[in-house]
């Protein structure tokens, strides 16, 4: 049975048949083609942590394939009150026919695979963002007119989740990976998974700006500044020195109108959303001519109708 969790389990060939079958899917749609290909068949959706693309690409991609999408919450079921994990997911997972699950562990996730009952998708857990890296490389497919036009990503930052299966996802298809970013979260840590991207001799670790932008053809970056620092829009006195911290440390590596003109003026900007604007990214970069942030955004729902049927096995 198939399962995507970091894509270290998908080969070159299936990231390209996948790719294919969004592209084509996304033609479909569209020229107002109807693609009921899934009829009377049920994603289940399980989500322990807040998402706004992730639930709507999903759900709206799954009424477009023709056939039904279950939003649970966790914190609405019995799995919140200290149920047995692995018999509640094997439950839930009689009722569909596809499982997609937001968890807070990507370890979750392998054990609701591990199951082998239906087909299941991270849908972004600490240490992996599959849905997330192939949408992006998708658009960046579609924005360089095939990925052979695609010769360097740069990622900015903090290396984390989504650059780990972005970083993957580019260097099984021979892309170079650049990273400049002065921090790592460690939970997001897969040591196989950097062995493997590295092993490829495509990832290229710097702090030199210049350096990292030089030739780029995207530019990614992703939040580095902690949520839970902030109430009511201010920072809470207790956390004054890690938000202070983090400032001094990530700014330099923020995506801005600037930095894309001085280094790197060809480059387009990406980001896979919520932005956290004057952290991360300036407001003037996503607005940037350059900008192809909302059509990430719109991806993920054509990159997901291609893995659902992908890990159903079904072809257009
Ligand atoms: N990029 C992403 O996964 O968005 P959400 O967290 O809103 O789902």
């Amino acid at each position: 049975m198939r399962h995507i969790i970091s894509l270290k389990e998908q080969s070159k060939e299936d990231i390209l048949e996948m790719l294919d079958m969004a592209i084509k899917l996304k033609a479909k749609r569209n020229a107002g083609e109807i693609t009921n290909l899934l009829p009377n068949q049920t994603l289940i959706m399980l989500f322990q942590k807040t998402s706004t693309r992730t639930r709507l690409s999903f759900e709206a991609g799954m009424t477009e394939l023709g056939g039904h999408a279950i939003f649970l919450d966790a914190r609405t079921t019995q799995l919140s009150i200290g149920t047995e994990f692995i018999d509640e997911i094997k439950a839930i997972m009689r009722y569909g026919q596809i499982l997609m699950f937001r968890a807070k562990k990507a370890e979750d996730v392998m054990t609701a695979a591990s199951a082998n009952q239906i087909p299941v998708i991270d849908a972004c857990s600490e240490k992996y963002h599959p849905c997330q890296a192939m949408s992006d490389m998708l658009t960046m497919i579609e924005h360089s007119g095939g990925v052979e036009n695609i010769k360097k990503v740069v990622w900015l930052g903090i290396e984390n989740n989504v650059m780990n299966t972005l970083m993957l996802v580019c260097t099984k298809l021979g892309i170079q990976f650049t990273i400049a970013a002065p921090g790592i979260n460690e939970p997001s840590v897969d040591p196989e998974l950097n062995k493997e991207a590295e092993s490829t001799g495509l990832v290229k670790r710097t702090l030199d700006l210049e350096e990292a932008l030089k030739d780029a053809d995207y530019v990614h970056t992703d939040a580095w500044m902690d949520m839970e620092y902030f109430k009511d829009g201010k920072v809470l006195p207790e956390f004054e020195k890690q938000y202070k911290e983090r400032i001094e440390t990530y700014t330099p590596y923020q995506i801005n109108a600037k930095l894309i003109d001085s280094y790197a003026p060809q480059a387009r900007i990406m980001h896979c959303m919520g932005c956290h604007i004057d952290y991360e990214i300036s407001r003037n970069a996503v607005d940037h001519p350059n900008s192809v942030i909302f059509d990430q955004a719109e991806n993920r729902m054509h990159m997901q109708k291609a893995m659902i049927l992908w890990l159903l096995e079904k072809g257009l």
